[in-house]
């Protein structure tokens, strides 16, 4: 297939190839010093920063419904998926992901890394129940026969007048987005997770971010990236928890509400 993409798609073929040798050299860059917090804490810590009660919202029918269609969704595709679902996102990621756009009402998301569409399904269905926002999401399918059809195949027919996908590496595709638009409420990372990549995108789509703004990243704990963006001027909270499966950690970064675009 990269035979044959190098004759189809010059351009995405050298794009395949530097997202693997960023993979590889991930292996010589210092592993994460982040120490995760509970999730008891973490969904404390989350509600104090939001003055929300974040329980309330994980108990609402609109969640239990997408999970339900995911879920099926799921077992419809087992048989012939074009690619792994070890791709998808954990559940209580993807619960993470609803919470926090009911929370933060955004009126524009983005989101990098869709593969079968677990994060993509729960945040527009977040949108939906919110009654505003749109979603733009980016990926890169996995190079598999079949792949490109897949992308977002668990989102329900229903949800996808707020969607828009884009096809290609974030590095190529994100800038141009940010650009396109005047502001991002809520960006969530779910692409390629490497210290390059995942700094990469942080840092394009925050002076885009409003005061109050968030972002949200799944395995936060395999580089020192979202340590690194924490510490930023203009972070007012940052902290994360391991997700349901125990082995991957996700993050939450909050913008300060004083702070503003381009800070
Ligand atoms: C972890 S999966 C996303 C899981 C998804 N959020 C979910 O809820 O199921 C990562 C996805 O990002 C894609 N990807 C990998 N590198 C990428 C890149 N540099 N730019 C855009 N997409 C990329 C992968 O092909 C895959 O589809």
């Amino acid at each position: 297939m990269l035979r044959r993409l190098l004759l189809k798609n010059r351009p995405e073929f050298v794009d395949r190839l530097i997202n693997f040798a960023d993979f590889q050299r991930e292996r010589l860059r210092r592993k994460s010093a982040l120490v995760p917090l509970s999730q008891p804490d973490f969904y404390r810590k989350l509600g104090e920063t939001f003055k929300t009660d974040v329980d309330r919202l994980l108990q609402e029918s609109r969640l239990r419904e997408i999970e339900h269609a995911v879920e099926h969704g799921r077992q419809r595709l087992k048989a012939n998926a074009a690619f792994g679902i070890f791709h998808a996102a954990d559940p209580s990621m993807a619960r993470l992901c609803y919470a926090l756009c009911r929370v933060q009402k955004p009126r524009m998301v983005i989101e990098t890394g869709v593969a079968h569409g677990v994060t993509t399904a729960f945040l527009l269905q977040a949108l939906a129940e919110n009654g505003q926002g749109e979603l733009w999401s980016i990926d890169l399918p996995p190079l598999a026969e079949g792949a490109d059809d897949q992308v977002g195949f668990l989102v329900p027919t229903e949800l996808r007048s707020r969607w828009h996908l884009l096809r290609g590496r974030t590095h190529r595709v994100l800038p141009e987005l940010v650009n396109s638009l005047s502001s991002v409420d809520m960006f969530l990372h779910d692409s390629l997770h490497t210290f390059r990549n995942v700094l990469m995108e942080f840092q394009t789509v925050w002076p885009k971010l409003p005061g109050g703004g968030l972002i949200l990243s799944d395995d936060v704990d395999m580089n020192r990236a979202f340590e690194t963006f924490g510490r930023r001027p203009g972070v007012a909270a940052s902290f994360a928890t391991f997700q349901g499966n125990g082995s991957s950690v996700m993050g939450v970064v909050l913008k300060s509400r004083d702070a503003g675009s381009a800070t």
